[in-house]
């Protein structure tokens, strides 16, 4: 089976949030599992240099534009990669990707990812791999099902291949459909414009890759679910429910190997269900890192990742300065933060020396320390399509408290005294109520010593790795060749 996995982020190239995890890993462990499996992605001018070393594979790539003017590409590919790393072709272009220093938010985005969708198509139809099903991602990669199935339909070498898209996020792209005016409603059938024309910019990637893909995917079962409904997305539940059949929901994974307290080499000291007190040192080592007073026994709570609204922070900035002033705990947030969260975090690092310390900023390393170190791990999000981080420190043993919406209702079971179940705490109702009375319910259990140990024992010993999910990937990419012979 060959698979062409587009993505417009990929770690550790150009790895912004949880998407980039999944377009190394998951990837990997399709190779691992058998499948030709090669990635495409632009090759960004924010690259770090000593992680390509890069050669041509194909020089003057020529893209349509849907105009007579063609855009001038080159796809390079990385020389001597690790022998259980996919292959990972790099889409060249100064004006679009190298003399950005970003990978996203510019105002010409939908031409950006356009034409990575379409010099994906055109990389095919002009190279030698050709491959039997399409990967794509989120609405930077929804144009490609769009294209094969009008501009390329006719095209012998393009013909057969299967398209499978993956939905990480209900973002769509640089034009406020939320808002349109009627005027500008895209039913999201037939061709795409020209890049440089009005119309492209309103013409709705997320949803035409809905429509035109061969099969449809979200990152856990249950967002797949909550797709259907108008609460969780709005304006294109209907059009869930009428694909449902095509539908799927498969959890993300982690990679087991490269994430694993008992080897890992980032953090102070290795430990496993059997030595947990070692972990300890993990806790005081990340204490010194924050500048926090170092104590063993003052619970130390974290938040990891992308923090924006999604990441249902307003229910923390509600409860916090109660949960300081009552419950004798510590805090460290970790992540690239936007404006407003970036303001109040550091406002309360200020405010409370030595109990807060924050590094508002995306860390390859930090994160690891922070699962390894921490006892519990915020997650009240207000949407969550998978939430690898979840995953993360479960793997490390640092309780999650989540809110159980999408991934995270997949993957941490609230903790149950009667029965003694449970991998961390979870609340269902989006309220600051509900979410402090859980940390007050997590705070009062980390108090039993034994119990809690159990808690992060049965965490560590969850299995959530890449492979399982790997292998419902390779069922729906047979799925969707079946869809697509008809
Ligand atoms: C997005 C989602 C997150 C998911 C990730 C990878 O960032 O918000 O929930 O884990 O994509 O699929």
């Amino acid at each position: 089976m060959k698979v062409l996995f587009v993505c417009a982020e990929v770690a550790p190239f150009s790895a912004v949030g949880g998407l980039a995890q999944v377009a190394y890993f998951l990837p990997k462990a399709l190779k691992e599992a058998g499948v030709d499996i090669r990635v495409f992605t632009p090759k960004y001018g924010i690259i770090s240099s000593n992680l390509l070393r890069v050669e041509n594979v194909l020089e003057g790539l020529k893209v349509p534009t849907g105009e007579a003017q063609k855009i001038i590409c080159n796809v390079k590919v990385l020389k001597s990669p690790k022998k259980e790393d996919p292959i990972i072709y790099f889409l060249e272009n100064m004006e679009y990707y190298e003399q950005r220093a970003n990978v996203y938010n510019y105002s010409d985005d939908h031409i950006r990812f356009g034409l990575l969708s379409r010099a994906a198509l055109e990389f095919v139809r002009q190279g030698d791999f050709v491959p039997d099903i399409i990967h794509v991602n989120d609405w930077h990669t929804g144009y490609l099902p769009n294209y094969l199935q009008t501009d390329y339909k006719n095209d012998k070498k393009l013909q057969e291949i299967a398209t499978v898209f993956s939905i990480h996020n209900l973002h769509q792209g640089v034009f406020d459909f939320d808002h349109a005016s009627e005027m500008d409603y895209d039913d999201g059938k037939g061709p795409l414009a020209s890049f440089f024309s009005e119309r492209f910019l309103k013409q709705n990637s997320l949803k035409r890759g809905i429509i035109h893909a061969h099969l449809i995917n979200t990152v856990s079962q249950t967002y797949s679910r909550e797709l259907l409904t108008e609460e969780y997305a709005p304006r294109l539940y209907k059009l869930f429910r009428e694909l449902r059949g095509k539908f799927y929901g498969v959890l993300n994974g982690l990679d087991y190997q490269n994430f694993d307290p008992k080897k890992d080499k980032i953090i102070k000291s290795n430990y496993s269900t059997n030595n947990l007190s070692s972990r300890e040192e993990n806790k005081v080592d990340l204490q010194k890192e924050f500048n926090l007073e170092v104590s063993q026994h003052t619970p130390l709570l974290a938040i990891v990742g992308r923090l924006d609204d999604q990441k249902g922070l307003d229910l923390v900035m509600e409860t916090i300065e109660f949960i300081l002033a009552e419950c004798n705990v510590q805090l460290v947030v970790c992540g690239p933060a936007d404006n407003k969260h970036r303001d109040f975090f550091s406002d309360l690092e200020k405010q409370h020396p030595g109990i807060v310390g924050t590094h508002l900023m995306f860390d390859a390393t930090l994160p690891r320390k922070i699962f390894a170190g921490a006892d519990i791990i915020l997650m009240p999000s207000k949407y969550e399509p998978g939430g690898i981080v979840a995953l993360e420190a479960l793997r490390y043993g640092c309780v999650p408290i989540v809110r159980a919406t999408g991934g995270l209702a997949d993957s941490v079971v609230d903790y149950d005294p009667t029965l003694s179940t449970g991998t961390g705490f979870s609340f269902k109702n989006y309220s600051a109520m509900s979410f402090l009375a859980t940390v007050i319910r997590a705070l009062e259990t980390y108090k039993n010593k034994p119990v809690w140990k159990k808690i992060i024992k049965r965490a560590m010993d969850q299995d959530f790795s890449w492979d399982k999910s790997a292998k419902k990937y390779i069922d729906l990419y047979r799925r969707s060749q079946l869809i697509c012979i008809g």
